[in-house]
């Protein structure tokens, strides 16, 4: 087989590795040095050479070579724990992280240096997607009300025959104090809302507001991370742009500021927004839990530690 190409690393005629490699001239990390690949061939190392990465023109950016058994672990992110978890492995010898992301917030907490964003085009995409990047291993760590990813993670993993992980946090349990009312989606708790005053703290994010929208005579504190769409149908009220974690104090003092009667909330579970359902609990506020959907069958973790031990054991 003849040379097709020249390895503008090294400038040489392409090695066979090379052959249907081009190197990006800008951001080749290897360029100036001697070609990574010929040095890999000398010293037998290049067996189990991967591409790492592209550039916008589709080169080749980023080569790991000579770690034949490093495996390649895809978290599908969009929570917390997503970015606990990606940190953590990212320490961990032998594994490569990449992160995904939907692509709904502007600004994405990511720790991963290898983060992708958008949807993969339903499971027909996902596993293009895992067969083409030589996935070995898939975490869903999405948010516990982000379904559809999760159902089309577990039949694409099954499909490919990848070891797969469900990251899901416990949901939060009524306690003594609470004054729940659970139901199981958002159209049921706006029909709710009658029921419990008309100024009401709305903490579900931004994408299911439009349940709300039939409810004029009530008026709504809108909490989420980015503002709605602009034509979006949202109910009477004030949208309230904020991440969290949130103090308990403040939590309270926003209730109280607002003259708040009912909360809604997801059943998202975790620390970061528990906060909320205490201060309800210490001002005998109602709470309109939804409830989480259904997810798939299969492997499961309900904290991060697990999850890495289930890692450790499909290296
Ligand atoms: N729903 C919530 O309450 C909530 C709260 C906080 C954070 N989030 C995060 O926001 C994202 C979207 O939530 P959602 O409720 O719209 O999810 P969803 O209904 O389950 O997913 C809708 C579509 O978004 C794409 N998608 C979702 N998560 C993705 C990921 N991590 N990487 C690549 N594509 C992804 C997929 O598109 P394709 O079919 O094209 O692949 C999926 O079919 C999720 O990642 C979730 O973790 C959701």
């Amino acid at each position: 087989m003849g040379a097709e190409k020249t390895c503008s690393a090294c400038y040489e005629d392409a090695h066979h590795l090379c052959l249907t490699i081009v190197f990006s001239p800008y951001s080749n990390p290897f360029r100036g040095s001697p070609c990574p690949f010929i040095l890999g061939a000398d010293q037998g190392m290049a067996t189990g050479s991967r591409i790492e990465d592209r550039d916008m023109m589709g080169r080749v950016a980023l080569l790991s070579w000579g770690m034949g058994d490093l495996k390649r672990v895809l978290i599908l992110g969009g929570s917390g724990d997503a970015v606990g978890l990606a940190a953590r492995v990212a320490d961990l010898p032998g594994l490569r992280v990449i992160t995904s992301l939907a692509g709904r917030t502007r600004q994405p907490l990511v720790t991963s240096p290898h983060t992708r964003i958008g949807g993969f085009g339903g499971v027909a995409g996902l596993v293009d997607y895992l067969r083409s990047q030589s996935i070995d291993l898939l975490i869903d760590a999405t948010h516990p009300f982000a379904a559809q990813i999760s159902h089309h993670a577990a039949t694409a993993a099954a499909t490919v025959g990848l070891p797969h992980l469900m990251l899901i946090r416990p949901a939060w349990e009524e306690s003594s104090g609470d004054q729940w009312r659970s139901v199981d989606s958002h159209a049921a708790a706006a029909a709710q809302c009658a029921q419990w005053g008309g100024r009401i703290f709305l903490t579900i994010g931004r994408q299911e507001l439009a349940a709300f929208a039939h409810l004029q005579d009530h008026w709504f504190l809108m909490r989420m991370i980015d503002p709605p769409h602009p034509d979006a149908a949202i109910p009477p009220g004030q949208v309230l742009l904020a991440r969290g974690p949130f103090a308990l104090s403040e939590e309270r003092s926003l209730l109280q500021d607002h003259g708040i009667e009912a909360i809604v909330s997801k059943n998202s579970g975790g620390a970061a927004t528990y906060s909320k359902i205490i201060a309800a609990r210490e001002l005998g506020l109602p709470v309109i839990m939804i409830q989480r959907p259904p997810m798939p069958r299969g492997d499961r973790a309900t904290n991060i530690e697990t999850a890495l031990s289930w890692l450790q054991q499909h290296r």
